[in-house]
């Protein structure tokens, strides 16, 4: 039961096509934040040393259902989440980054697309 409602969230999630252009994602400034912030705790792909095993890998982000297992895995939500992960889950490892709303969204329209 559990698994069968899992997978028809993900349906539903498939049949979104954003582009980094009709959201508005800056990928050159989402790549050079994510090579000096991200990338020693997460591993991402086409990012430069970005290998870290301390979050969950982000090379599938689109196809996730849920961001962090907890925000339905929305273009707004990564946003909310990239920009003050302790508010949505406190205490969980990953800090606040000081992002602000654009880098955010240019970080989002990077991760987006990967499935
Ligand atoms: C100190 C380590 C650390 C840093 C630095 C960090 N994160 Fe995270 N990140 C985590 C952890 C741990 C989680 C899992 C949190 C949870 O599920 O409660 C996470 C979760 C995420 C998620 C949700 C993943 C999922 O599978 O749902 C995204 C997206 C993400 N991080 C992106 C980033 C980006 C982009 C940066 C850089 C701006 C960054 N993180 C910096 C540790 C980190």
């Amino acid at each position: 039961m559990l698994l069968s409602s899992c997978e028809d969230r993900a349906a539903e999630q498939s049949t979104s096509s954003i582009t980094p252009a009709s959201f508005g994602g800056d990928l050159k400034r989402a790549k050079e934040i994510t090579e000096i912030g991200c990338g020693s705790c997460h591993t991402i792909p086409g990012t430069t040393g970005a290998n870290g095993l301390v979050g969950p890998p982000l090379d599938q982000m689109g196809s996730r259902v849920f961001v962090a297992g907890i925000l339905r895995n929305t273009l707004d939500n990564m946003t909310l989440w990239l920009r003050n992960p302790q508010a949505v889950v406190p205490g969980n490892v990953m800090p606040n980054m000081g992002l602000q709303e654009q880098e955010a969204r240019d970080i989002t329209a990077y991760l987006y697309p990967l499935r």
